[in-house]
């Protein structure tokens, strides 16, 4: 990463100064806004904890939500304050209800050495999204030097995270920001082989780009999930009532003679007549899924496949379950994969997996601290692997070569 982080900020732009970190505070909350999965507060915590030890003033901004511009309590961050507070023990923190303007101000000028405070909501303000100079302006007078440790929302140009690096330097990333880079980077850059990835989830159209792109770089690409089923269809299987984007048949033709022996289809699937049926859930060769019922999981035969696949291997990226894996009955291919994944880290290969559905699945499964890296990125993850460039860490600043 030709990047600068913190650990190149001198001390004398760390102690007593107000350091601005963007953080990826957009976490799932139920309908009493409690926080279902913390995981992203817990990865911003090294960042945090290395700028308090080195006595700065950390002031946190991140957005939740979409709440479109304007101040909405049901995508406030004091739940988010209060879940922070308890997990930096012996750390001052304060939530303050303001972004940005004179409260926000005066709260930040109330900071001692080592405290932190997350300030409200950055898209309460409709300049955040349209990345207005003027909103960035005030957000960087907030601070003396900028960190960017949201990697999940790097993908965004918005103020807070691209327009702010502008108007406030030094600007650097944070550690899980560094972590992040290091491990998508790494593979895409120089995977030790076999490399393979794995891509599931319902549609192709949303991983098309990534496929394309890890295409020539992989050894094996493995793909199951629905969207196997758009393939099936596309050399003429009958695929029943499973989900089959008939807009991108030509899309998965291509790719499937293109892909030649690289490619790695599920060999059968489990099937059942509605997704609310897993009770009868049953394999079937993958030429043989009846007209009544649809995919929902790969079948055995391919989990096993798939595994032996990734126990060869020496990097493995994955991005998109296997099948319905909230749903026991169809969650033993994502399973599968997920151990498999395990095994070979523990066996030395490098495991990836990227954000968004897998991430959930590798946590429900509690197998997430058994891969080298679960990335905290959905959206940002996917944009990283297809080879764009994200805005949040372009902006920052290049380490001298
Ligand atoms: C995410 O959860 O992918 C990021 O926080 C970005 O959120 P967004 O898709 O609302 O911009």
């Amino acid at each position: 990463m030709n990047k600068q982080t913190i650990r190149d900020l001198p001390d004398s732009a760390v102690r007593g100064k107000r350091v601005l970190v963007r953080v990826d505070f957009n976490v799932p909350l139920d309908d009493t806004q409690r926080i279902t999965d913390d995981t992203r507060i817990q990865e911003s915590l090294a960042t945090i904890r290395a700028l308090t030890e080195r006595g700065a003033r950390v002031v946190l901004l991140s957005h939740l939500g979409r709440p479109k511009g304007k101040p909405d309590p049901e995508f406030s961050l004091a739940p988010v304050a209060a879940r922070l507070q308890e997990l930096l023990d012996g750390t001052r923190v304060t939530f303050v209800p303001a972004t940005v303007g004179a409260d926000a101000a005066k709260a930040v000028q109330g900071l001692r050495n080592g405290d932190v405070a997350l300030l409200e909501n950055t898209r309460f303000h409709a300049g955040e999204e349209s990345n207005d100079a003027a909103f960035a302006q005030e957000l960087a007078a907030l601070g003396d030097v900028y960190v960017n440790d949201a990697f999940g929302s790097a993908h965004r140009a918005h103020a807070s995270t691209e327009g702010v690096a502008r108007a406030l330097r030094p600007a650097v990333a944070g550690l899980l920001m560094e972590r992040e880079l290091r491990y998508l980077g790494g593979a895409l850059a120089e995977p030790e082989r076999p490399f393979v990835a794995i891509m599931g989830g319902a549609k192709i159209s949303g991983k098309i780009d990534v496929i394309e792109k890890m295409l020539p770089k992989v050894d094996h690409l493995i793909i199951g999930g629905a969207m196997a089923c758009t393939f099936f269809r596309a050399v003429g299987m009958e695929t029943g009532k499973s989900l089959v984007e008939d807009n991108r048949l030509v899309m998965a033709r291509s790719l499937y003679s293109r892909a030649g022996d690289k490619l790695l289809l599920p060999s059968d699937a489990t099937v059942a007549p509605a997704i609310d049926r897993p009770g009868d859930a049953h394999a079937v060769p993958r030429d043989e899924i009846p007209a009544k019922e649809a995919m929902f999981d790969i079948g055995p035969e391919s989990a096993a496949a798939f595994a032996n696949v990734i126990a060869g291997a020496r990097t493995i990226v994955w991005n998109g379950p296997m099948g319905v894996f909230e749903t026991a009955g169809f969650d033993k291919g994502t399973r599968a994969v997920a151990e498999a994944m395990a095994a070979a880290t523990g066996a030395g290969a490098t495991t990836i997996v990227g954000g968004g559905d897998s991430a959930a699945a590798v946590a429900d499964f509690g197998l997430a601290s058994a891969m080298s890296h679960v990335s905290t990125g959905g959206g940002a993850s996917l944009e990283f692997l297809e080879g764009k460039s994200l805005p949040g860490v372009v902006a920052l600043d290049d380490r001298a070569s």
